[in-house]
């Protein structure tokens, strides 16, 4: 659903490294309660564009609003403090303590000592980790790491994932998906995914923005792609690159 003022928005962001513009003139709102999907070919931006809008890399040009607030410059914790959580595949994880810590130290910044307890508890159940509580992070199979990787995130307003299910095998890949649905139905979270594996972005997006060459070539639900008429494109180009990611 569109609101007036949407979760998070970006505006006309760019960015350059060299001579090289890897991001430009590049608009998209986050929305709640919804899993959009930041797709396109390798080199296409789309990290460049998760880190410009986590506050990791300075833009060269960009408006960013969350809440309708004015988020350009703010560093990356307040960017985190104000809702818009990133995880780090591989920096997430603190391997030798258990899952109930991990999860535990992912509260410290945004809630109060007396809600700590709870927030471990129902996030464990969000992500069917409850029998795994008193477990060693480090030696559970693959998925389950990258589950608590992520979990790590406590309760978001938007999750903001780079390939997430990058070498999980299909049934982690399944189980991945339903926690990302329930981190939208259940914690009314929304979810930004960057992802290559179109089956599950089809799957589980409600909607869509396909970067190319660092610009917005389509976006709008999976079951109906609207070309955003790249104007670096000819137009035929632009909507059959658009299908060739769609299908
Ligand atoms: N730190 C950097 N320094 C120089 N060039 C960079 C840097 N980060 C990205 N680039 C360049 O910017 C362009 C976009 O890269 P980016 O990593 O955002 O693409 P991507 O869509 O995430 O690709 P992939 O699917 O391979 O992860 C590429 O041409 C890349 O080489
Ligand atoms: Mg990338």
């Amino acid at each position: 659903m569109q609101t007036a003022t949407p979760l998070f928005a970006a505006k006309d962001i760019a960015r350059s490294f060299g001579g090289l513009l890897a991001v430009s003139d590049l608009s998209f709102e986050i929305r709640e309660r919804e899993v959009l999907g930041l797709i396109g070919p390798n080199g296409a931006g789309k990290s460049t564009t998760f880190n410009l809008i986590s506050g990791f890399y300075a833009p060269t040009r960009s408006k960013l609003f969350i809440d309708g607030t004015d988020a350009k410059g703010m560093s990356p914790e307040r960017i985190s403090r104000k809702g818009l959580v990133r995880t780090f595949r591989h920096g997430s994880l603190m391997r030798s303590m258990t899952v109930a810590d991990n999860i535990l130290i992912g509260t410290l910044g945004s809630l109060p000592r007396s809600e700590r307890a709870e927030r471990v508890g129902e996030t464990a159940r969000l992500f069917s980790l409850q029998a795994k509580l008193d477990e060693i992070a480090g030696i559970l199979p693959h998925g389950l790491q990258r589950l608590v990787s992520i979990a790590f995130a406590s309760r978001p307003r938007i999750l903001c994932l780079d390939e997430p299910l990058t070498g999980l095998n299909q049934t982690e890949v399944a189980a991945t998906l339903e926690v990302f649905e329930r981190i939208r139905d259940e914690f009314g979270s929304s979810v930004l995914l960057v992802e290559h594996n179109m089956k599950a972005v089809m799957q589980v997006c409600d909607r869509i923005v396909v970067l190319h060459h660092g610009r917005m070539l389509a976006t709008g639900s999976p079951d109906s792609p609207r070309s955003a008429r790249d104007r670096s494109l000819p137009r035929s180009k632009s909507w059959a690159l658009t299908r060739s990611f769609w299908t």
